[in-house]
């Protein structure tokens, strides 16, 4: 199959890349001219394991290239959508126009067999729009729109593309979804099922699944809070809860709260759609609500576990990606904590195997260090915001040696009381208590 692919950013070069390395014949475009010749010059501008080599691999093969021009658009079978839909400023609903954008360039240009599909995460009813605008501008041409939603994870977006639980297809026109089954046929063989249902079913499956992983953390992450009061272990309470087959073990892991560019981002688009159609989604408003509050109020975590102060104190924080194998600091609560911790007076020395040049565009205050060592020298504590493999096995003496206090607030949970304990810190985990 021909696909075209608009949009090179996280998900249209994931996806363009894996389609390419199931056979098919891909050419990705992007208006920015200065990531298209980055991306022809063998570079990939983005952070996601294995995608260097995928992308390198399948150029070498003639499978996949990229342009800044649409003119290669009129011999596809199918055109992928897959811009950016970032908030819209203001009010939080998603912002359409590159979608809009998108659709208007590629209308000329598409030929009477092509097919077009949503990738990018668009709200209810943006399908209809498209085809509205298709039929404004190629009259008399039958051009099916089809939505088709990624439920890619950053840092493991090659294998859940390859590996998908599911693959929905939202259309009800029979010559789009054979195109789609064609394309996806690699991974109809390995058995991922295949979902056909209308269109505006398939834009609501993607937010309602996002907004439900979003519950299910915030969830986790009030039980935690209240494990704390009561004394009982969250870690021990997740597990005896996800045992249960119809609950599930995924996404119970406490911490500092969702973030990242689509968890956020979605469950706030999917409140907004809902109060639109006067139907108030009241679990995901909290959730929501509860989340943002979540990221600045463990900062007092750390001013509990310093004795009620941090004004004037140095703090490490270890992680600024939202999550590990990521650049992406959007969104992340570890950007947050360290706001509210220098808005408590203390001084943030910091350290991210990934995430520092993009968490410094906007976060200048902070000392950027280029080791987790490096960040401990002199602090009074450590906070673990991001569970990084190489924050796993720390040298504990060596920590202790480099810092002012050994003090280690462990937001992801990732090291035991008991060993913290031997090593002589003092060691404040989430919803765990205190081993004095
Ligand atoms: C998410 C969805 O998982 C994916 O299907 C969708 O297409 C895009 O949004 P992503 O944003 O890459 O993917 O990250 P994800 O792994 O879902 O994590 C999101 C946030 O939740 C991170 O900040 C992570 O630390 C946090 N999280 C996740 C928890 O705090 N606890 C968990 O149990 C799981």
């Amino acid at each position: 199959m021909r696909v075209s692919m608009i949009g090179a950013g996280y998900v249209g070069l994931v996806s363009g890349a894996c389609f390419a390395d199931f056979g098919h014949d891909v050419i990705c475009i992007d208006n920015d001219a200065d990531k298209v010749a980055t991306l022809n010059r063998g570079e990939v501008p983005i952070f996601e394991p294995g995608l260097t080599d995928l992308v390198h691999a399948n150029v070498q093969q003639g499978r996949l290239a990229f342009a800044a021009e649409a003119s290669s658009i009129a011999k596809a079978d199918a055109v992928f959508i897959a811009v950016g839909t970032p908030s819209r400023r203001g009010d939080g609903h998603a912002d359409l126009s590159f979608v809009y954008d998108a659709v208007r360039d590629i209308a000329p240009l598409l030929s009477a067999r092509a097919i077009v599909v949503t990738k990018s995460t668009v709200p209810i009813g943006t399908g209809d729009e498209v085809e509205r605008i298709l039929r404004d501008m190629r009259p008399g041409v039958d051009l099916p729109v089809v939505s088709n939603p990624e439920f890619l994870r950053e840092g493991a977006a090659i294998q859940d593309f390859k590996h998908p639980d599911r693959i929905v297809v939202g259309t009800e026109d029979a010559r789009a979804r054979s195109v789609l089954a064609e394309i996806y046929r690699p991974l109809y063989l390995n058995a991922a099922p295949i979902l056909y249902v209308s269109r505006r079913t398939a834009e609501l499956i993607k937010y309602a699944s996002n907004a439900f992983l979003a519950t299910k953390i915030t969830f986790i992450n009030e039980i935690a809070d209240l494990c704390e009061r009561v004394g009982a272990d969250v870690q021990d309470v997740a597990r005896g809860m996800g045992l249960d087959n119809r609950i599930g073990s995924k996404f119970l892991h406490p911490g500092p709260g969702f973030g990242g560019s689509c968890l956020p981002k979605d469950t706030m688009a999917l409140i907004k759609t809902a109060q639109d159609h006067g139907a108030q989604l009241r679990i995901v408003e909290t959730v929501s609500t509860v989340n943002e509050q979540r990221k600045r109020a463990m900062a007092r975590k750390v001013v509990a576990a310093l004795d009620g102060s941090i004004r004037g104190k140095t703090v490490a924080v270890l992680g600024l990606a939202f999550k590990p194998n990521t650049d992406d600091t959007r969104d992340s609560p570890a950007i947050a904590l360290i706001t509210a911790l220098q808005d408590h007076g203390a001084f943030v020395r910091c350290y991210d195997p990934a995430g520092m040049e993009q968490a410094k565009l906007g976060l200048e205050a902070a000392i950027y260090c280029d080791s987790a060592y490096g960040a401990a020298a002199g602090a009074d504590a450590i906070v673990i915001a991001t569970e990084w493999e190489q924050f796993r096995a720390l040298d504990l003496a060596r920590l202790k040696s480099v810092m002012a206090y050994p003090v280690i607030v462990d937001l992801r949970n990732i090291y035991r009381a008991d060993e913290m304990k031997r090593a002589d810190f003092r060691y404040v985990a989430v919803g765990r208590s205190e081993i004095e």
